[in-house]
């Protein structure tokens, strides 16, 4: 009897031990998690900003761990290509649906928003709208018709699930092209000024009118690119002809809701600072707009910079790497500063699936994600958790959520 008490005692005093170490070990636990070992979504949201990524269905179904970073990581995601319309209607007449829908599901699953994209776009239309404009069978009035009930049809089936759509996307020339003043259309003879030329300037506010018939309560956006800072004011400025588009358009009572800024920039190209950023997304805003990042990323030259048969050195690759840090940071900071900053989206996180190396050949660009090919942290990655760690009242605040504009 002697003895079980002596053994009672004795394992009291070990369970006494464990439990003390419990509580150091707690204490030590109740220390929030370093921000490197955190999820973007949940540093984001300490500003009530949504952290995303572009999804890329095939590899969300092949590849395990880019499905637990997309389903880990994100707060809100975007389809990369599956709602386009060349994947929702590749014959006429017949939709497929599925990958965008199992992406959607995915994303209710895993407490995401989406961002729809994209409804009218001169790029990736099915093949039987390209041919039908290049031969003449689909004119201006039968253009109109079938891009009407596109928008009708796409956000009619998505009604509900969609927080943002891109409506109109990258319907403005840019500055390199010719004629080189800002207009609705691209280069004199291509494809994307017939597309405008066909639709006629007042598509866009029909665009916008039909998407929100068909959905009352998704936030609309102008989409576009090379818009993430004012130039001169004049008639090669990019930012300025869309903000007076968008300007424009509100004061017709057109229901833009938002201008989305891609973001796609280039480690060899001048950088912006945050302020001049900052200030593009404050003339937006006070024109009652939401706006949003929605592509990010930051390429560089993958070679010798003045001969893309040479392999880089390791000076140039590291300078690189901390551009492209830098342009995050430029980017994700000017957001933060900005209350109606919704979104920030990037346009995958992983080198190893980027659109990029596809797209930029000549010469040869990449690295332009948040991970590298082998899923380990990059530069940038550290310089935006570190960004969204550091960042906090009185100049950082929660975004303000935006109502649809009737
Ligand atoms: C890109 C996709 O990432 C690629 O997979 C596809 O081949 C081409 O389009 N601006 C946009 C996006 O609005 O839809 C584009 O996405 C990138 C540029």
């Amino acid at each position: 009897m002697r003895f079980r008490r002596l053994i009672n005692a004795s394992v009291l005093a070990v369970v006494a031990v464990g439990s003390l170490s419990t509580v150091a070990a707690s204490a030590h636990d109740a220390r929030p998690p370093k921000p490197q070992e955190q999820t973007l979504r949940s540093l984001a949201a300490r500003h009530g900003l949504s952290f995303g990524t572009a999804v890329d269905p095939a590899a969300y179904a092949a590849d395990p761990a880019y499905k637990t970073m997309v389903d880990s990581q994100f707060s809100t995601v975007t389809a990369e290509n599956a709602m386009k319309w060349e994947s929702l209607e590749p014959t006429r007449g017949t939709y497929d649906w599925a990958a965008a829908d199992a992406l959607i599901d995915a994303a209710v699953r895993n407490r995401q928003l989406v961002r729809g994209h994209v409804l009218s776009w001169h790029s990736q239309l099915p093949a039987w709208v390209t041919a039908g404009i290049d031969d003449g069978s689909i004119d201006g009035p039968k253009l109109r018709a079938l891009l009407k009930r596109h928008i009708t049809d796409v956000v009619t089936h998505f009604r509900g699930r969609i927080w943002q759509w891109d409506v109109v996307n990258e319907a403005v020339s840019d500055p390199w092209e010719t004629p080189s003043a800002i207009h609705l259309g691209g280069n004199a003879g291509s494809f994307k000024q017939k597309f405008a030329d066909l639709l006629g300037p007042g598509y866009i506010a029909d665009a916008f009118r039909t998407a929100r018939a068909a959905d009352p309560k998704a936030l609309l956006f102008y989409n576009d690119y090379n818009i993430e800072a004012f130039g001169d004011g004049g008639p090669g400025d990019k930012t300025q002809f869309v903000y007076d588009l968008v300007k424009r358009l509100r004061a017709e009572g057109v229901p833009v809701d938002g201008v989305g800024s891609q973001g796609h920039l280039a480690t060899q190209y001048g950088n912006y600072d945050v302020f001049q950023v900052a200030d593009a997304l404050r003339r937006f805003t006070d024109l009652g707009l939401a706006v949003a990042l929605t592509e990010v990323d930051a390429r560089s030259l993958t070679k010798n910079a003045d001969d893309p048969a040479v392999a880089a050195n390791g000076a140039d690759l590291n300078a690189r790497d901390q551009a492209a840090a830098y342009n995050y940071h430029v980017l994700l900071q000017a957001c933060l500063l900005n209350r109606h900053c919704l979104s920030f989206t990037v346009w995958g996180f992983t080198d190893r699936y980027s659109w990029i190396p596809n797209w930029f050949k000549n010469p040869p660009e990449g690295s332009g994600c948040l991970w590298d090919a082998a899923y380990q942290p990059k530069k940038s990655l550290r310089t935006v958790q570190g960004d969204l760690a550091a960042a906090g009242p009185p100049l950082v605040q929660t975004r303000l959520p935006q109502v649809p504009r009737r």
